[in-house]
C-alpha cells in the first residue's frame, strides 16, 4: 500500500487553543466593530487571518535566537543574515527592516515621487498604500484570467505582458521600476511562472526600466515552479530562487511569511544608487544600517528561516496542507481561487452569498458568519480592502471579493483544517438565508480594512 503523506518535522512545544460558544463570539464580535482584526486573540480558536508572523520557528531557530549578538554596529548577526540573503538571491546589498513594509518604505521614500505610476501584478496593500499615499499610481498589469476564479492555469499570478508594454509606452517617463510580487498574494496566493518574470525583465531592459520584486513568498513561488514549469523538476529550490532573483535588480522582503519569523524584513539589491539612497531613509526611519528594526538574535533566527524556509520538505509540507484544504472544499463544492495557491485558500465571496449586494460587502458577510459558525478568523481580502479610489473617492467594487483562509506554517494540525472546511460548509449550506451584509460606520483614508468599523444591516 502506499503511505500517506505526513509532515516533515515533529511538535516540540505546544500552546492551548480554547474553543467558544454562539452567544460569546455574538458578543465579542459585535464589540469589535465587526472588524476581525479588533478581535482579541484569545476569542479565536482556529486563527487564518494571516501566514504573516504566525509560524512555529523550528529548534534551529530557537536556537539561533540565544547566540544573537546585539552590538548597535557590525552585529556579527547583521553580517551573518547579509551573506545568507546575497547566498540565496544573489544580491549583494542588503539593508535589514523590521518588517516588509518599511523596507517599502524606506525603498519608496527613496524611489516614488508625486505623479510617478508603478505597474505590477496585483501591488499588496501595503505596496499599494506606500505608492498612493505619496501621490503615485500603483497600476495592476495582472493577466485578465486571474479574475476568473473557476479558471485552472500554473500561473495565475502572472503580469500581463501586453498591459505592461502600454503602461511603459504611455507612462515611460513617469515609471521609476516594475514590481511584481511573488507569490501574487491578493489574486489568490497564485505564482509567476519563470517565463513571465524572464519576459518583464525583457521588456524593462527594453524601456530601461529596473525591476523590483515583492518577495514576501518567494520560496512558495519557486516550489510552484519546480512543480509547475517545464524544465524544473530537478532543481532545487534554491536554484530556482537564484534564477528567479536574477532577473530583478531588487526586493523587498517580509521575512514574516516564507522565512518563518515572527518579525523581520529586509530590502536587498545590486543597483549601488538604490542602495546608497535608500540608506537615508533606513536611519532615520528604521534604524542604524546594520539592524535596522531588528533585534541581533531576530537576524539571526531569520538566517535560519531564510535556509530552512528554501528547503523542499519544507515547502512541501506546507503547500500539501493548503492543498488539503482545497480538497475539502472541493467535496462541499464550495468556490475558491482556483488552483489553490501557496499561502491560503481564497473563498470566492461573490459566488457562495450571490445574495448579498455589492455595496454591503460580500466577503467581510461571510467571514463574520465563519467567525460566529466556529471561532475561525478568516480575512476580508475584497472590497473593503481595495479602499476607495484616491482621486474619486468611490469604493473600488471592480475586483474579486474573497475570503482569505490564510495557514500560518507549522502551526495548525489538519485535524484543525477539517474543523475550518466543515465550518465553511455549515455556513455554505445556509447561504441562501443570508441577504444582507454590513455597512460602514467610521474608515480610514487608506488600508482602511485594519481599523474600520461596520454595524449589520
Ligand atoms: N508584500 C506582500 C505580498 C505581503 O503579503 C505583505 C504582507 C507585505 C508585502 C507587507 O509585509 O506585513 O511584513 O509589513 N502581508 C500580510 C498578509 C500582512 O496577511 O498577507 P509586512
Amino acid at each position: 500500500m502506499e503511505l500517506p503523506f505526513a509532515e516533515a518535522y515533529k511538535i516540540k512545544m505546544v500552546e492551548p487553543v480554547r474553543r467558544s460558544t454562539r452567544d460569546e463570539r455574538e458578543q465579542w464580535l459585535k464589540a469589535a466593530h465587526y472588524n476581525m482584526f479588533q478581535l482579541k486573540a484569545e476569542q479565536v480558536f482556529i486563527d487564518l487571518l494571516t501566514d504573516s508572523g504566525t509560524g512555529a520557528m523550528s529548534h534551529r531557530q530557537w536556537a539561533a535566537m540565544m547566540t544573537g549578538d546585539e552590538s548597535y554596529a557590525g552585529a556579527r548577526s547583521f553580517f551573518e543574515l547579509k551573506d545568507t540573503v546575497q547566498a540565496i538571491t544573489g544580491f549583494e546589498r542588503f539593508i535589514p527592516t523590521h518588517q516588509g513594509r518599511a523596507a517599502e518604505n524606506v525603498l519608496f521614500s527613496a524611489l516614488v515621487r508625486a505623479g510617478d505610476v508603478i505597474p505590477g501584478n496585483s501591488h499588496f496593500d501595503t505596496t499599494k498604500g506606500h505608492i498612493e499615499s505619496r501621490g503615485a499610481t500603483a497600476l495592476d498589469c495582472t493577466i485578465d484570467e486571474a479574475r476568473d476564479t473557476c479558471l485552472e492555469l500554473p500561473f495565475k499570478g502572472n503580469v500581463d505582458m501586453q498591459k505592461l508594454e502600454q503602461a511603459l509606452a504611455q507612462y515611460a517617463e513617469k515609471i521609476p521600476f516594475i514590481i511584481i510580487t511573488i507569490t501574487n498574494n491578493t489574486a489568490g496566493g497564485q505564482p509567476v511562472s519563470m517565463e513571465n518574470m524572464k519576459a518583464v525583465r525583457c521588456l524593462a531592459n527594453r524601456y530601461q526600466k529596473p525591476v523590483l520584486f515583492d518577495s514576501a513568498r518567494f520560496a512558495e513561488n519557486a516550489y510552484f515552479i519546480k512543480m509547475r514549469e517545464d524544465g524544473y523538476r530537478h532543481k532545487t529550490i534554491k536554484e530556482i530562487a537564484r534564477e528567479m532573483f536574477g532577473y530583478a535588480d531588487g526586493m523587498t522582503m517580509s521575512a514574516k511569511k516564507d522565512a518563518i519569523v515572527n518579525m523581520g524584513g529586509f530590502i536587498a539589491t545590486r543597483r549601488a544608487d538604490w542602495f546608497e539612497a535608500a540608506k537615508n531613509f533606513c536611519i532615520p526611519y528604521e534604524g542604524y544600517l546594520t539592524y535596522g528594526g531588528m533585534a541581533g538574535r531576530d537576524m539571526a533566527a531569520l538566517a535560519v528561516g531564510l535556509d530552512e524556509g528554501t528547503e523542499f520538505e519544507t515547502l512541501e509540507t506546507r503547500i500539501k496542507q493548503v492543498e488539503y484544504l482545497g480538497r475539502k472544499l472541493d467535496e462541499y463544492h464550495i468556490p475558491y481561487q482556483r488552483p489553490t495557491g501557496g499561502h491560503a485558500i481564497f473563498v470566492d465571496a461573490l459566488k457562495v452569498l450571490s445574495n448579498v449586494p455589492k455595496e454591503e460587502f460580500p466577503a467581510q458577510t461571510l467571514t463574520i458568519e465563519l467567525y460566529l459558525e466556529a471561532g475561525i478568523r478568516g480575512c476580508e481580502i475584497g472590497y473593503l480592502l481595495a479602499d476607495r479610489d484616491p482621486v474619486t473617492r468611490e469604493n473600488r467594487f471592480g475586483g474579486l471579493d474573497l475570503l482569505r483562509l490564510a495557514i500560518p506554517r507549522r502551526t495548525y494540525t489538519n485535524n484543525h483544517i477539517d474543523v475550518v472546511a466543515a465550518a465553511l460548509k455549515n455556513v455554505f449550506d445556509r447561504r441562501e438565508t443570508i441577504t444582507r451584509g454590513v455597512r460602514i460606520v467610521k474608515e480610514a483614508a487608506y488600508m482602511r480594512h485594519f481599523t474600520v468599523e461596520l454595524e449589520l444591516i
